[in-house]
């Protein structure tokens, strides 16, 4: 498994692959996982989830961003899904990669785009949810997010379990808002564990840390052992459900996304839009080679 892992995570990093992607629409089965190709599409999606009880928070896709006016185009892209959400009036907040509003390109040309964008959502009483990449752009983004947040109140980050200084970053971020996920990104052994067990442990006192002593905290996860942990933990402790919600990725344990919300926990669905979907879905495939069995489906039942 760790071999096929890899395989994704390589492909997801092929630029050329990721640009062939964009030309042939949503194929591969990532029509599972991505909620359509433009905002008429992920809007509808966000009503059905908002009808089972699910709140939503709203990724458009983008990566390989090293032009300015693509990181320009984004930036209108999500200021536009804002002003839909509110038209529709949505249950819904944004999620935001750095590297897509130019982080890579320039620091302060990525903090200008990101503060129109929070801007926006401020306007609405809208949270605004600063995506983490990998290790390479981890200072960098806490930097940024050190900037935003000294001035705006409706942004919050990612905290990442499986790198060894995540311990210190929730410590520093504790009156933030903030997603705690195990991370996604290959990342090398001397910053980050390699060892599932290893990085389940992090990831549950991470959890444990911000629910007892944090501002809101967004577990983030499809593992339902963490999961049902997390249920006893808040019960033991008696932390009240609006101090938490639940999140996972749109398209996944779909049924246990509805049954969590049904049974009064706060649950948000991450859910990704628009043509640059290549990366996103390889990176869900090496996390669990068995979605796979999405790309088969798709091909068989055409
Ligand atoms: P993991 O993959 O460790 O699986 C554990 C167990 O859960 C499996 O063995 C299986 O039993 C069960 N399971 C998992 N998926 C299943 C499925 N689809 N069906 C059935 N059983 C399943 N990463 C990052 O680096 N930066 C970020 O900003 C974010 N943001 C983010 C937002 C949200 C809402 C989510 C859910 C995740 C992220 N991530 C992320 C990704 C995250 O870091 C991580 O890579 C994935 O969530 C995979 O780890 P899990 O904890 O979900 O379970």
């Amino acid at each position: 498994m760790p071999v096929l892992r890899d395989v994704f995570i390589n492909l997801s990093q092929n630029q050329f692959l990721n640009s062939a992607a964009q030309k042939y629409g949503l194929k591969l089965g990532a029509q599972s996982v991505v909620a359509g190709t433009n905002i008429p599409e992920v809007i509808a999606s966000m009503k059905d989830l908002n009808a089972q009880g699910i709140s939503c928070t709203v990724d458009y896709l983008g990566e390989f961003v090293y032009e300015k006016f693509e990181a320009t185009k984004a930036k209108e892209q999500i200021i536009a899904v804002i002003e839909a959400i509110r038209e529709n009036g949505l249950d819904a907040h944004i999620s935001v990669k750095p590297s897509q509003l130019g982080l890579d390109i320039d620091f302060d040309f990525c903090y200008e785009n990101l503060v129109e964008v929070v801007e926006k959502a401020a306007q609405y009483n809208m949270h605004v949810n600063l995506d983490m990449e990998n290790y390479e752009r981890l200072q960098p983004s806490f930097d940024i997010f050190d900037k935003l947040s000294a001035v705006y109140d409706n942004v919050g980050t990612v905290i990442q379990a499986y790198f060894f200084n995540s311990q210190e970053y929730i410590e520093k971020y504790k009156n933030c808002r903030l997603r705690i996920a195990k991370g996604a990104y290959k990342e090398a052994a001397d910053v980050a564990y390699q060892d599932k067990h290893d990085i389940d442990l992090n990831f549950i006192e991470l959890i444990e840390y911000h629910l007892l002593h944090g501002k809101f905290t967004s577990i983030a996860t499809h593992d339902h052992h963490i999961i049902n942990h997390v249920k006893r933990f808040v019960k033991d402790h008696k932390i009240p459900n609006d101090k938490f919600e639940f999140q996972m990725l749109y398209g996944l344990r779909k049924d246990m996304q509805v049954e969590l919300a049904k049974e009064g926990y706060n649950f948000c669905t991450y859910v990704p839009f628009g043509e640059d979907w290549y990366g996103y879905f390889m990176r869900r495939l090496a996390e669990r080679p068995q979605n796979i069995n999405l790309v088969t489906k798709q091909v068989f039942t055409k």
